[in-house]
Parts: structure tokens; C-alpha cells; sequence
């Protein structure tokens, strides 16, 4: 069934991009000869990606699409102005992008979130009373992920979205209250309306809500860095030190979990960051002795982004991040090659070309949450 409707999903996607770009080829790759050229072979087998836990919308498609798509779009586009509406918060002035952010790979650039009481600002700078105790991890790719969380507490991205909503260090919102005063925006009640035709009843609920920011969520895919390119034929895509860096990383056996084509997988495994006896991890959840310490397997896309590293954010260097792992796996590399797979890590697999559109303005008219980095005028 799933399978069916991946293939279903793919086509239609497909086509849509097709329709923009006005012919094969052109998507992503940008690049003619590749549609020749014979499929290139990674050290390990090529894969595909999971189903997705529900369908993909485009988001970035203009004008909007009409027919099959348009309802999908419609929760997408609803979720998106929610996940920066700081009116999810009871300071109003944190979002869902306080701490997944584009410019931080959809993490917050912070070894560990800070949440309610630290201001408008996102990133490095920001300070506040609510600091959590974990890493922000990123939400590319969260689409194909089954279990959520370092723990994998929650495995789905609709219930997921209770958890930030209710925690009293994240966002702090009563539900209740919430949804009475989104009800009370006329531009929300219409959004939802359009985004839920078939609701009987009023549109505007919490479960609605759920569902419109995991569509959202979903439309955070990364699937076209210049990894693929290469795996589609473009032989230039990957210099020599990248091509060293992939080898090295299936001798190594980082496949095993940070499996291809996600580069991520839904194994736990402890691998010793941290002070013993501290965060317990995936145990905490599974009551299982061998889960002591053990984290989910994070995803090695958009890498260069996503730093602080691992789940407490404790290391904020990519090199040392993989001398740990190296170290952690057993494996012992020369300078050049330790060398070459930071290259493969920081160069193939970054694509952040599906990143939504930042909202300048949303419904509630709270002012959006704003990256440290970007210059106010
Ligand atoms: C204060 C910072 C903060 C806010 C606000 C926040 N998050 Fe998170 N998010 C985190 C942290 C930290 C984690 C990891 C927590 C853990 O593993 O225990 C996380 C985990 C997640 C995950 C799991 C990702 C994975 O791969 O396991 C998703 C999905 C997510 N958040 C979505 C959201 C949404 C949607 C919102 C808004 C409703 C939100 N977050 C608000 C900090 C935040
Ligand atoms: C047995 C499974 C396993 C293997 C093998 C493995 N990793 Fe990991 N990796 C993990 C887990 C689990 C984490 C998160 C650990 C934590 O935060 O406590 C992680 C974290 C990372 C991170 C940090 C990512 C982030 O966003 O925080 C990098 C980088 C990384 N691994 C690279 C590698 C490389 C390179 C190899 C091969 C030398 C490798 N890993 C082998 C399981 C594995």
C-alpha cells in the first residue's frame, strides 16, 4: 500500500515540476548531459528514500496548484504561517522557528534550545530563562522519519506537535486557550476553512492545527544536493577529495546507521557523548538496558548547518564531531582521509532548495521571530 502510494506521490510530484521547468531534466540537476549518462555507483547500495508518513505538498509552486494537490497546499500553506506564529507561545514572541530555523538548518545554531522568555531573536545570540536540555535537531527530511525525538517518544508529526505546544520551557501554550483566540482571526478561521472543506462543523481545532503543521513539516525535503547529481551521472559533481571522503565513510561503516539515502535510520545507539549516568536516552522510553544512552541516529544532511553537534550540543566543531565518531566506530583514518570525509559530509549532501518561504507577516500580526543574522532595516 505504502509503496503504492510513494510511486502515486513521486509521479505527481514529478509532474509538477516537470510543468515548471517546461521539460525532463531540468530539476535540481541543471544539467543536460546527466540525462544520458549512465547512473553513477556509491559504495554502497543506492536506495530510496521511505514512504513519507503523509503526502508531500510543493509549497514553492506559483502560481498555486488547483485540482488534487490544492487541499494538501492549502494545510501546508496554513501550516507554515503557524509554525512562525509566535502566537503559539504565551510570551507571543516564540514560534516553532525560534528554534527550527533555516539559516541553522532547521535546528537553532545553540548547543541547547533556549524557549519561552527569550525574545523575538534566533540563533547563537539568544538567551532566556526557558534553556532545555537537549539539542534542536533539524526537521529536513522529517517527512520519512517513523520515530521522533533523540528518544523517539513520538511517532508522529501531527502528536509531535503537542509536546513543544504544552512543554512550559518551550512554547507553554494552553490548547484551549489557543484555539479560541486563533478562532477569533478572521484571516485563520478562512485558512482553515479552505485548508479543511470536509470538516463538519467548525474548522478551527486543535487536531486541525496538528495536521496543517505536519503537513508543513513535510514539505522540508532534501533530496536533491549534488550527491545526486552525481548518482544521476553528472561525473564532475564530486571532486576527487569528496569521492575519497564517500569511500572512506563506507569503510568505515557509517552506513550501517546513517544510512543512504536519508543518511539518517531509525536505529538508537549509544555512542558515548556526554557524562555517564546523565541524559539516559532512548532507556528512559524502553526501560532496556542496552538503550542506556543510546540516541537516535540523526540525519548527516545539511550537516554544515545543523551544528552544535549531537544531542546535548556539546560539540560545536564538525571535525572534532567525527574524530568522535571515528573513534566511537573504530576506525582509524589518516589525516587525509579524516580530511576527505569532512569534505563529503559538508559538500555532497548539503540542498536546501526546498526551503519555504520565511513569512513576513502572520495572521495573528505578532511581529515573526527574526535570525540573529539578518540585518533589520
Ligand atoms: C524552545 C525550542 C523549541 C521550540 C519552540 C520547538 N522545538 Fe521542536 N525540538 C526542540 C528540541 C530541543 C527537540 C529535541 C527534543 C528531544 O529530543 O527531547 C525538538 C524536536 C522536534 C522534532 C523531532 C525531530 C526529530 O527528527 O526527531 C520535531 C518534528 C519538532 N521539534 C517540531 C517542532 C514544532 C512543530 C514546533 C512548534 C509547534 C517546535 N518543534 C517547537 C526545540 C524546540
Ligand atoms: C552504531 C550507529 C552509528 C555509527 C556506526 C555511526 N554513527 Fe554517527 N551517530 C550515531 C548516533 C546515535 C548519533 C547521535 C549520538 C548522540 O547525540 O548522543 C550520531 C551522531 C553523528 C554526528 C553528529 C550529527 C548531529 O547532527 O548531531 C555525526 C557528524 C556523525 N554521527 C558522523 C558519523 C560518521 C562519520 C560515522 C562513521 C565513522 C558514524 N557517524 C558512524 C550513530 C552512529
Amino acid at each position: 500500500m505504502a509503496g503504492v502510494r510513494r510511486r502515486r506521490l513521486a509521479r505527481g510530484w514529478l509532474l509538477l515540476q516537470l510543468s515548471l521547468t517546461g521539460g525532463a531534466g531540468g530539476a535540481g540537476t541543471g544539467c543536460d548531459a546527466a540525462a544520458d549518462a549512465e547512473r553513477l555507483e556509491p559504495p554502497w547500495p543506492v536506495g530510496e528514500f521511505p514512504a513519507p508518513s503523509g503526502p508531500i505538498a510543493v509549497l514553492e509552486l506559483e502560481p498555486e496548484p488547483s485540482n488534487a494537490l490544492r487541499g494538501e497546499w492549502e494545510r501546508a500553506e496554513l501550516g507554515r504561517l503557524l509554525f512562525y506564529d509566535p502566537i503559539l507561545s504565551s510570551d507571543r514572541e516564540t514560534a516553532c522557528a525560534t528554534c527550527h530555523a533555516e539559516i541553522w538548518g532547521r535546528g537553532d545554531g545553540l548547543a541547547v534550545s533556549i524557549g519561552v522568555g527569550g525574545g523575538l531573536l534566533i540563533g547563537p545570540g539568544r538567551a532566556g530563562p526557558s534553556v532545555l536540555t537537549r539539542n534542536a535537531p533539524t526537521l529536513w527530511n522529517v517527512a520519512f522519519r517513523r520515530s521522533l525525538f533523540w528518544d523517539g517518544r513520538s511517532a508522529s508529526l501531527e502528536e509531535q506537535v503537542l509536546l513543544p505546544l504544552a512543554s512550559p520551557l518551550e512554547l507553554d501554550r494552553d490548547p484551549i486557550a489557543l484555539m479560541d483566540e486563533i478562532a477569533a482571526i478572521p484571516e485563520y478561521a478562512t485558512r482553515f476553512a479552505r485548508a479543511f472543506p470536509k470538516a463538519t462543523g467548525d474548522a478551527v481545532t486543535l487536531a486541525h492545527l496538528q495536521m496543517a503543521i505536519a503537513a508543513f513539516e513535510r514539505t522540508l525535503v532534501s533530496d536533491q544536493s549534488i550527491y545526486e547529481a552525481w548518482l544521476a551521472g553528472d561525473r564532475r559533481a564530486l571532486g576527487p577529495e569528496v569521492l575519497t571522503g564517500m569511500q572512506v565513510f563506507a569503510d568505515a561503516g557509517c552506513p550501517s546507521c546513517h544510512t543512504p539515502p536519508t543518511f539518517d535510520s531509525e536505529r538508537f545507539a549509544a555512542r558515548h557523548v556526554g557524562a555517564a549516568g546523565g541524559d539516559r536516552g532512548r532507556a528512559a522510553i524502553s526501560e532496556a538496558p542496552e538503550d542506556e544512552g543510546a540516541f537516535k541516529v540523526p540525519s548527516l544532511r545539511n550537516l554544515r548547518n545543523t551544528g552544535p553537534y549531537f544531542h546535548d550540543g556539546s560539540v560545536a566543531d564538525l571535525g572534532l564531531a567525527v574524530d568522535h565518531e571515528l573513534a566511537e566506530s573504530g576506525a582509524v583514518v589518516t589525516g587525509d582521509e579524516r580530511r576527505a570525509l569532512v569534505a563529503f559530509l559538508t559538500q555532497a549532501l548539503v540542498d536546501r532548495s526546498r526551503g519555504p518561504a520565511i513569512p513576513t507577516a502572520v495572521p495573528s500580526g505578532l511581529p515573526v521571530p527574526v535570525d540573529g543574522f539578518r540585518v533589520l532595516r
